[in-house]
Parts: structure tokens; C-alpha cells; sequence
């Protein structure tokens, strides 16, 4: 026995973390389900590092160090569970088994408990970054117990993208704390991702300008404070020519976005948290919106639009305004994917740091951004921060962009561009600033159909009216 780390499941993410680990100077044992897989990882990269490779699962599990420590790295669900069951009655206790898929943390949380019951160590672990962050550096978010952390923890800070020194990897909390996190990590991907689309289609349909000119645009926008790896490849691809028709890329893709379920999963979750992430969801319903080919069908020019074309007389005033609307909005997604993290935190009893996410999310993951900095310093100023839009540096950024955010969701609802995630952030902007929201009306309408009470702005108590009698009000 003499790997280090163990990575079963060798496919492009498997075979990245390999490699990484490899390259880190661990000698790593690898395993796949067709052993092709794994002699062609020894025959491409055997110069890498030190790899042990093996054709059983025995062997595999015999090749490695106590206490064992492998990587798993098959798809989510069902695959997941069969490699388990197959590497358990193999190992031994204080072994850890880190899976490193998009698992749903539910899944995480019962695969936790029972291999906790076989004294073995469950990690899940977010790992983000894609096929190049595996290779070159991902954002590691692992759950699990403390205490695999500690022989299990240096390994993967290791292999992790680093900035300013510090890696992007730091251990998140219990059972599934990690996957988790790396879930709502993907919805906030959604909502960076939606937020751009829609940026990019007020300028494209705003100012009539290019694919390309836009893709200058992005550019221009990732030397500031919206600097962050999806403006850096929006610009990328906008710019982008296709060869077969030599129009811009971005015109010949159709125009259906699909995808795996981890923008939906943390749509569900929030819903039965109760925490609104309107711009996560928003993001999400937007992909199924684009799908709904049929319904689109139905409505495409048959429904009015009776708008008014957009003459933009200042381009750069309104290039700024977009900009700025883009930048409060994103502070908004984010803001409420951290509040899901706290209720969620609060729930399970994981205890997580969101400073610390934020921390470990500014390289190696899809979301990296230079703003992720200051959701640091905010949970620094305060670990207990009730709402992220409400620290000190977020209020003034976010204000300081306040009316041009009206300006383009304005605009955009004036001329007909389907704005959902930038509208429905301002909403959410100004209703949770609200003194008074019109859930008051709310209640009194339950009360009337359902007597469902109502509590009352002057005095403690729960009260109901006789709405169908002498209208009396009663205590409840
Ligand atoms: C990452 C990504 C990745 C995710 C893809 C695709 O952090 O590296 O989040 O894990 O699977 O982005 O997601 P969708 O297919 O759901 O868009």
C-alpha cells in the first residue's frame, strides 16, 4: 500500500483531479469501471507524477494508505450508490470515501449516516471549476466530519486554486454541508448567467449593436468591478465568429437552455426553507422558459407587443446604466443565495461560515469574481449579517446604482425585453427596504375567507374580525 489518494471514476472531472493530485506529488491510485479508461490516464499522463493503477476494486482499495482516502467522481445518484456499495465492505474503519459529484445534499446526508454506522468517514464534497479547475485548481467545498478534515483537508487545499495565497478550499460543515453549498454555489451560477443574458440582450436590442460589440462591452466591464470569470468568457464568446456561416457564434446556437438540476434543486429547497431567492429562481424559470418550445410557438407573433422602438440617444450613458443594474442585481442573487445558506445552515445545525464560502469561491469556481472579496470583509464586519444588501459597502454600491437599475427595468418593460431576473431583483430590492408591504391586505383577506387571524401593529396578540356577523374583532 502506497497511494496517498485514491480516484475512482476516471472520466474528465476523475481524470483531472488524477492528474492534479499527481502533479502535487501524491501518488495516487485510480480505478474506473473499464480498465481502458485507466491504462490510457497511465499511457497520456504517466509522466505527470506517481500513479498506481488497478484493474479490481480490490486491488484498488489495497493499493492505498490507511487510512484509505478515495475520491469518487461518477455521476450523481444511482451510479454514486453502486460504486459505494461496492468499495464498503472493503474498507476499513477511519477510512474516508469523499464523493466529489454534483450529488443532492439530501442523497450526501443519508449516504453520511450510513457509512458513519460502518465507522467510516462520508465526504461530499462540492468541487467546481469544470473540466480546467479540476486539472489546474477547483473550489473545494467538503462536508463531512471535522475530524476526516484534518488528514483529508491539507490534500485537497493542495490541489485547489489558490488566490493571494490562500486556497479555495475549506471545510463547510456536516453530512452535506458541502454539497450543499456547492448547490446553491450552482444556483447563483444560474443567476450570474441569466443576469448577463439579459444584459447582453438590453445592449444588443437597446442600442442595436453586435454580437462583437457587445463581446467589447464585457470586456470593458471585467477590468472593473464586475470582473469575474463569466464576463471574462461572455466577452470571449460574443466575439466569437462561427466558421461553418461566418455569422457571430452566438446567432446560430438555438436558443433552448438546458440543464443538469442543480439550479432547480436549489429553487426547491428554498421553497421549503421560505427564503426568497427570486433571482435564482427567476434564472432557473427563464432556462424552462426558452425550452417551452410549443408555448413559444403558440405566442410568437401572435401576442402584442404594442411598445414604442427605443431610441437611445446617450449609448454610453446607457452602456453604464446596464452596467450598473447589472452589478446591483448580481448583489441581490447573492445576497439571497447567502441567506439560503444561513436558514439552511440554522436548519441542519452546520454551523457554516459564510465568509468563509465566499473566500473560498473567489478562484477555481464558475462564479469566481473580484466582488467575492467584499462579501468577505462584509461577514467579517459580521459574522450574523441579516441581510448581505445591508452591509455597509454593499448599501452604497448598490445605491449608487439605484436609478439607472430603474432606467433599464423601465426601459426594458417599456420596449418589450423580457428582463425577469433584473425586474424581479429591483422588486425584491424595494420590497424587502419596504416600511410597510401590502401583506397587511394579505392577511386581512385570509382572515375574511379562512379566519386564518392576523396580528395587529398596536397591541400583542392574534386576533380574528366576524366578518359575516357584526364585524367585531375577537382575541384568537
Ligand atoms: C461547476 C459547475 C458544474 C455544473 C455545470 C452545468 O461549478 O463547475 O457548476 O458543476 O455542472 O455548470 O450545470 P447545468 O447543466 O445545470 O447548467
Amino acid at each position: 500500500a502506497s497511494a496517498q489518494i485514491g480516484v475512482t471514476g476516471l472520466a474528465v472531472m476523475g481524470r483531472n483531479l488524477a492528474r492534479n493530485f499527481a502533479r502535487h506529488g501524491y501518488t495516487v491510485a485510480i480505478h474506473n469501471r473499464t480498465f481502458a479508461k485507466t491504462q490510457s490516464l497511465v499511457d497520456d499522463h504517466g509522466d505527470e507524477g506517481t500513479f498506481v493503477a488497478s484493474e479490481s476494486v480490490e486491488d484498488f482499495v489495497a493499493s492505498l494508505e490507511r487510512p484509505r482516502k478515495i475520491v469518487i467522481m461518477v455521476k450523481a445518484g444511482g451510479p454514486t450508490d453502486a460504486v459505494i456499495d461496492e468499495l464498503v465492505p472493503l474498507l476499513e474503519e477511519g477510512d474516508i470515501v469523499v464523493d466529489a459529484g454534483n450529488a443532492h445534499f439530501p442523497d450526501t446526508i443519508r449516504r453520511e449516516n450510513a457509512l458513519r454506522a460502518r465507522g467510516l468517514h462520508f465526504v461530499g464534497s462540492g468541487v467546481s471549476g469544470g473540466e480546467e479547475g479540476a486539472l489546474l485548481g477547483p473550489s473545494i467545498m467538503p462536508g463531512g466530519t471535522r475530524e476526516s478534515y484534518e488528514s483529508l483537508g491539507p490534500i485537497l487545499e493542495a490541489i485547489s486554486a489558490k488566490v493571494d495565497g490562500v486556497p479555495c478550499c475549506t471545510y463547510v460543515g456536516p453530512d452535506g454541508a458541502g454539497h450543499f453549498v456547492k448547490m446553491v454555489h450552482n444556483g447563483i451560477e444560474y443567476a450570474d448567467m441569466q443576469l448577463i443574458a439579459e444584459a447582453y440582450d438590453l445592449l444588443r436590442q437597446g442600442l442595436g449593436a453586435s454580437a462583437a460589440e457587445i463581446g467589447q462591452i464585457f470586456a470593458d466591464w471585467n477590468t472593473g468591478d464586475l470582473e469575474s470569470f463569466l464576463i471574462e468568457i461572455t466577452a470571449d464568446v460574443l466575439q466569437h465568429v462561427d466558421a461553418a456561416t461566418g455569422s457571430a457564434f452566438v446567432d446560430v446556437v438555438l436558443d433552448q437552455a438546458e440543464q443538469k438540476g442543480t439550479g432547480r434543486w436549489t429553487v426547491q429547497n428554498a421553497l421549503d426553507l421560505g427564503v426568497p431567492i427570486t433571482g435564482i429562481a427567476e434564472a432557473t424559470f427563464a432556462r424552462a422558459l426558452s425550452g417551452g418550445v410549443p408555448q413559444r410557438e403558440a405566442a410568437r407573433g401572435t401576442l402584442p407587443a404594442d411598445t414604442t422602438p427605443w431610441d437611445i440617444s446617450d449609448r454610453d450613458a446607457f452602456i453604464e446604466d446596464v452596467r450598473l443594474a447589472l452589478y446591483a442585481s448580481k448583489v441581490v442573487a447573492y445576497s439571497q443565495g447567502f441567506d439560503q445558506i444561513a436558514a439552511a445552515s440554522e436548519q441542519n445545525g452546520w454551523d457554516i461560515d459564510r465568509g468563509a464560502m465566499a473566500r473560498i469561491w473567489r478562484g477555481g469556481c464558475i462564479i469566481r469574481a473580484r466582488f467575492l472579496n467584499r462579501i468577505t470583509e462584509a461577514y467579517e464586519r459580521d459574522a450574523n449579517l441579516p441581510l448581505l444588501l445591508a452591509d455597509e459597502y454593499f448599501t452604497s454600491a448598490v445605491g449608487n446604482g439605484v436609478a439607472a437599475w430603474r432606467r433599464v427595468v423601465a426601459g426594458a418593460a417599456l420596449h418589450g425585453v423580457p428582463t425577469p431576473a433584473f425586474s424581479s431583483s429591483l422588486a425584491y430590492y424595494d420590497g424587502v427596504r419596504a416600511e410597510r408591504l401590502p401583506a397587511a391586505l394579505i392577511q386581512a383577506q385570509r382572515d375574511f375567507f379562512g379566519a386564518h387571524t392576523y396580528r395587529r401593529t398596536d397591541r400583542e396578540g392574534t386576533f380574528h374580525t366576524l366578518w359575516s356577523g357584526d364585524r367585531s374583532e375577537q382575541d384568537a
